[in-house]
């Protein structure tokens, strides 16, 4: 524990997920304290150690049957121009694998900050954000950007690929009220966007309508958020899961959550990231507790919570 971590914050997309991949906004505020490794040089080979995902194994460059955090590692360590030294990575993880939350980013993020604080580099975020951009194409083939710009900066964005380069964070006046749960299932955010894109392909003048309305959203989304106007952002975000259904990345559980947070008095609620399992986000000014608490009796685990 005495080498200094390196920390990455995980996202909760609010609005846009998947329209992300063909270039429209998409809106995300960030999970802070999600992700932190630490990196120390080893005798044997090197290692990676997630404890709270029963992760423990070497680290060897294309072995099959190797997890996809193995392949990011070893990766980074190419990048880096390490490959040939021998490291113990240890990460804490404090959100869930594969719960549409950002966890494959952060790791990432977490990691080549831990790297450079062992090695004296001082990367600056861009180098930092770009390195895990290509850690995300590996995880998933057609990432937007968007989980490895929360996880290097940690900010709430209007993201859009096109113009990453020039994202500015949304300065907010208060944290907004969210309650973020998950299903338990895990939504492999490679199938999901695979899936859309097969659909895409034989829908595409129906897919691209439906993605400029999600756009449209996003963008008067981030306003809203802005001005801390819950009632219509929790309508856009209504909105937003409508279309996620109607693409098909949501699932009778997704649904059964999204449905108690609006009964228990959410404002909005909708799956968050890539759907097929994962989390939702409910946004529930002053009800926070209730919609809570109506979650975790029906079996889902409360990830984040904040009132307002
Ligand atoms: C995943 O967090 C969000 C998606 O839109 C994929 C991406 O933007 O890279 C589904």
């Amino acid at each position: 524990q005495d080498e200094p971590a390196g920390r990455a914050c995980g996202k909760v997309i609010l609005l846009g997920e998947h329209a992300a991949v063909y270039d429209k906004h998409v809106l995300a505020v960030p999970l802070p304290e999600a992700i932190e490794a630490r990196v120390r040089p080893a005798d044997g080979r090197s290692r990676l150690r997630i404890p709270a995902w029963g992760v423990d194994e070497p680290v060897v460059p294309g072995r099959r049957g190797s997890s996809a955090a193995v392949a990011t590692v070893a990766l980074i360590m190419r990048e880096l121009h390490v490959a040939e030294r021998h490291y113990d990575i240890e990460v804490d993880a404090r959100i869930p694998a594969a719960m549409g939350l950002g966890a494959s980013a952060a790791i990432a993020v977490a990691i080549i900050r831990a790297f450079d604080l062992q090695l004296g580099f001082r990367l600056d975020n861009r180098t930092i954000d770009t390195l895990a951009f290509e850690c995300e194409k590996l995880a998933h083939g057609t990432p937007s950007g968007i989980d490895n710009n929360l996880a290097t900066y940690g900010e709430p964005v209007l993201y859009t690929r096109s113009t990453a380069s020039r994202t500015k964070p949304i300065q907010l006046s208060e944290v907004p009220p969210l309650v973020v749960a998950s299903s338990g299932k895990r939504g492999v955010t490679k199938d999901m966007v695979a899936g859309v894109a097969k659909r895409y392909a034989s829908n595409q003048t129906l897919y691209d309508t439906i993605f400029s309305e999600i756009d449209e959203l996003s963008v008067a989304g981030s306003v809203a958020l802005r001005d801390a106007d819950y009632e219509s952002l929790g309508s856009m975000m209504n909105v937003c899961h409508g279309f996620l259904n109607a693409i098909e990345v949501s699932t009778p559980e997704l649904e059964k959550m999204v449905h108690i947070a609006r009964l228990n008095g959410a404002l909005g609620a909708k799956l968050t990231g890539a759907g097929g399992g994962g989390s939702i986000v409910a946004l529930c000014p002053g009800r926070s507790h209730d919609v809570a608490a109506a979650l975790k009796k029906a079996g889902y685990a409360i990830i984040r919570f904040s009132d307002s």
